[in-house]
């Protein structure tokens, strides 16, 4: 199954506010819908962020008057991950071709997507024999980093998916992920569909159950990893990495090359999205928090350098534990 794909002139996506209860598909046809749909996170994930941006040009070009202001709402339309921005200004350097050209670069990001996320399965899954020197392993990890925050196979998910596969997972331990419940709603999803054994923790036991040796490694996505290292990811990530620290467990990142961000710095430079407060006060439509009461809402945390066993991408294994840097 793909997450998101061009099919007879339009967009169509999982829209992922609706699973686990319904897997729907969504057609988005015009750029607005688009921002929409990336926005509210019907459509999310860096991977899957920078083919929808991409895919999202190709629109533009087709139907928009000012393609260049379209593709620049489109852009803005989430300010973290980078995969985002980087695909749209890609797909706009097809311009002078016109749609035909523009389509044709964004179908490339979504087929390079697809080789990335088997080749981070690979390394990524042999990174974690490596550094556990272990025949089976438990995961931990946080959000949703699996087929629906890219095409077909996930970044820190598809490599607990090729350990699986392999006969390697012991289990994986998916933390909820408040307040959107990336990893209870999406992750689990995932992880019954491929049959790989799990259980959900809640956010707050991720660095406790690491000190009590409940896993081996952790592994996470990245939406934005700067010049130095350092890793913006989903909130609740630095927490983990901290924990895992203190364990003496390895702390790995899996992202593909175009999460890389060499014009950032450092972490300190990297834009956090700050979202509605809404979300923390309730869940799903249920207010939990009484009225009157406010909420702070990053949707991402930074993980400094220090704390990074491995980053994995598609073509290396970076090791800032060892001096490396991207
Ligand atoms: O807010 P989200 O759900 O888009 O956040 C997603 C994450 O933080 C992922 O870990 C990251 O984008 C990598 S997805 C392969």
């Amino acid at each position: 199954m793909r997450t998101i794909d061009w099919v007879d002139g339009a967009i169509e996506l999982v829209d992922q506010t609706a699973l686990p209860d319904r897997c729907d598909l969504l057609r988005i046809g015009t750029v607005d819908e688009l921002v929409g749909a990336i926005r509210r996170l019907a459509v999310r994930g860096a991977p899957a962020l920078g083919v929808a941006g991409a895919l999202g040009v190709a629109l533009a070009v087709r139907d928009e008057p000012d393609p260049v202001k379209a593709a620049a709402r489109l852009r803005a339309a989430r300010p973290t991950a980078v995969n985002l921005a980087w695909a749209v200004d890609a797909a706009l350097g097809h311009l002078d071709g016109g749609f035909e050209a523009v389509l044709a670069h964004a179908l490339r990001i979504r087929d390079d997507d697809i080789a990335a996320c088997r080749a981070m399965g690979e390394r990524g899954a042999d990174l974690v024999r490596e550094l556990t020197g272990r025949d089976r392993v438990r995961i931990m990890t946080v959000c949703n980093t699996g087929g629906l925050a890219a095409v077909e196979r996930g970044t820190a998910l598809g490599v607990v998916q090729t350990l699986h596969e392999r006969g390697q997972l012991t289990e994986a331990l998916a933390l909820e992920t408040r307040p959107l419940l990336q990893g209870a709603r999406l992750t689990a999803w995932e992880l019954g569909r491929m049959g790989a054994p799990y259980r959900l923790v809640a956010d707050s036991a991720g660095p406790f159950l690491l000190a009590r040796g409940y896993a081996d490694a952790v592994l996470i996505g990245a939406d934005r990893i700067a010049a130095d290292g350092d890793t913006a990811n989903k909130i609740g990530s630095y927490a983990l990495a901290l924990g895992a620290q203190r364990a003496g467990v390895p702390f790995v990142v899996v992202a593909p090359e175009s999460t890389l961000d060499p014009a950032t710095p450092t972490g300190a430079a990297i834009e956090i999205e700050e979202r509605d407060e809404e979300e923390v006060l309730g869940v799903r439509g249920v207010r939990l928090a009484p009225e009157g009461a406010r909420a702070a809402n990053p949707a991402f945390d930074v993980t400094p350098h220090d704390l990074v066993t491995a980053i994995v991408t598609e073509r290396r294994v970076i090791r800032p534990d060892l001096g490396e840097r991207p």
